[in-house]
């Protein structure tokens, strides 16, 4: 050990020791405070330069654990916070903490590391580190999460109920922990964007302090300052209807098995067309999806006019959509002519060649919307999210101790198949950010990215939510689809970080 770690850890230990007797002095028999002294160091390189750390690994955060298998979370803090330093500009008070979850497909997600991502790409929580936040990675239970005795633990609300925890115990130990408590960050990806976004939307909501009770959560607020939320699996009650909205008369599909939703691993199709009976159900449950976007009394961004619908797709949200998605090819476009380069000319031509891309005389390029529906086409059968053989995983999610599958809309439970039962239409509520927006103590900032590849959910699910996080709950929304961008999250950490560092500077 060289002259300097030895000065830190003495120093270190001096604070450290200065914590703890305030701890015992104050708060004899809360097993909810973080021991500072339980850590570990390391290091990580990012972009050629090398960030020390001090781990805090598998926390458990909450005072009657249920599993703490999923239940812990990991904080990871860079070194210069217990030194006095300095990293991007932000100093042991002022560092936002980044909150990335690991759920993927609803189902039980442990606390993350600083592992690389999924084949080896780059870790989002590497890269928090190194612009400076500290990192606390919470693990939440899921949908398949069993005890010993096979009864199921993880049923909804658990994970949002445990992240909601995980935020509480950060604040209960803010007065130990490096890092604003006050700009916390959520990240997450698909049924983790979800999360993120609910999260976000539901700060402080009385609704869940039953659960969150039962489990022993700290007594704190859990409102969060800001979302990072990629291709969001949510709004589950309408997203039946969206997306039948948006493939209704698209009737190949190419679908994936139900063990892999999840966005963490790889993911394997299976291709096929729709029946007649199959069909019949598209239509029914499309025409349902307009009323329920009337119904929220949105505006058309810009210029103030109500957002409608219709069943033949040519109201505003429409447009809205299909606006997003052109302007994602044009700027895709504009980044191909700016690179000049031969390699660039030849996939430019090789996107407007594309059965879906009209050029007019003028040289204006513009989207036929059938064509490229056909061309992203569908992943899911009717009744993708609840459906009337109550087998996804979204009826998994809505089991409860001892029932695996429900249905969780009424047109499913009158239509079903089977004998599932109905979710009790509270804990549903709980599961939907929307449900949240201008109802709770909502972030202040949100970060949207769904990709214009993404077969997953409709267009419509992100972008309803993107209006309702800025006009239900006065948000600052930063909504984008990436251009070609399949079902996926955290690719692009340059610009999430960026983000980031506006919001907090
Ligand atoms: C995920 C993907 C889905 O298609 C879905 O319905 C739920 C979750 C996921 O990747 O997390």
């Amino acid at each position: 050990m060289n002259l300097l770690s030895k000065a830190i850890l003495s120093a270190t230990a001096a604070l450290a020791l200065t914590a703890t007797s305030c701890q015992s002095a104050k708060f004899t028999g809360d097993t909810l405070r973080m021991d500072m002294n339980a850590y570990t160091e390391g290091t990580v390189s990012y972009k050629g330069s090398e960030i020390a750390y001090r781990a805090y690994e598998g926390i458990v955060y909450v005072a009657s654990p249920v599993d703490t298998d999923y239940q812990t979370m990991n904080i990871y803090i860079p070194s210069a916070y217990f030194e006095g330093g300095e990293v991007n500009g932000y100093t042991a008070k002022t560092a936002p903490i980044f909150f990335p979850n690991t759920v993927g497909g609803y189902m039980p997600g442990k606390a993350g590391t600083l592992a690389p991502g999924m084949g080896g790409s780059e870790s989002a929580s590497v890269a928090a580190l190194a612009n400076g936040l500290v990192v606390a990675s919470p693990g939440a239970r899921g949908r398949t999460t069993q005890n010993a005795n096979g009864t199921f633990t993880g049923k909804a609300p658990a994970c949002i109920v445990d992240l909601k925890a995980a935020v509480r115990y950060l604040r209960h130990n803010k007065d130990l922990l490096p890092g604003d408590t006050e700009k916390i960050i959520s990240n997450g990806t698909s049924a983790g964007g979800s999360l993120s976004a609910l999260l976000a939307a539901s700060g402080n909501s009385k609704d869940y302090e039953p659960y969150l009770k039962a489990i022993g959560a700290a007594s704190e607020r859990d409102d969060i300052f800001a979302a990072s939320v990629y291709c969001p699996i949510t709004n589950l009650e309408n997203a039946n209807t969206a997306y039948e909205w948006q493939f209704e008369n698209h009737n190949d599909y190419q679908k994936m098995d139900i063990t892999m939703l999840d966005y963490h691993v790889e993911r394997k199709l299976t291709k096929g067309s729709l029946t007649e009976e199959e069909i019949a159900l598209s239509h029914e449950l499309a025409k349902q999806f307009p009323e329920y976007v009337n119904s929220l009394a949105l505006s058309v961004p810009k210029n103030n006019t109500k957002l409608t619908e219709n069943d033949s797709k040519t109201g505003e949200l429409n447009s809205l959509i299909m606006n997003y998605i052109e302007d994602s090819l044009k700027n895709k476009i504009s980044e191909l002519e700016k690179d000049g380069t031969a390699d660039s000319e030849k996939k430019k031509a090789e996107l407007l060649a594309r059965p879906y891309i009209k050029t007019d005389s003028n040289g204006k390029i513009s989207i036929d919307q059938f064509a490229f529906m056909e061309y992203i086409g569908r992943q899911k059968l009717p009744g993708a999210f609840d459906s009337l053989n109550a087998n996804t995983g979204e009826n998994s999610l809505f089991g409860d101790e001892t029932t695996d599958f429900k249905h969780f809309t009424e047109y499913a439970l009158k239509n079903s198949k089977t004998n599932a039962p109905m979710a009790d239409s509270k804990i549903v509520k709980l599961m939907n950010a929307m449900n949240y927006l201008g109802n709770a103590q909502s972030a202040r900032y949100w970060r949207i990215r769904h990709g214009t590849s993404d077969r997953d959910t409709a267009f419509a699910i992100p972008v309803l939510l993107a209006l309702s996080a800025e006009q239900k709950a006065g948000a600052t929304v930063d909504f984008y689809m990436p251009w070609d961008v399949p079902h996926s999250g955290d690719y692009d950490l340059e610009e999430l970080f960026a983000w980031v560092n506006t919001i907090c500077k």
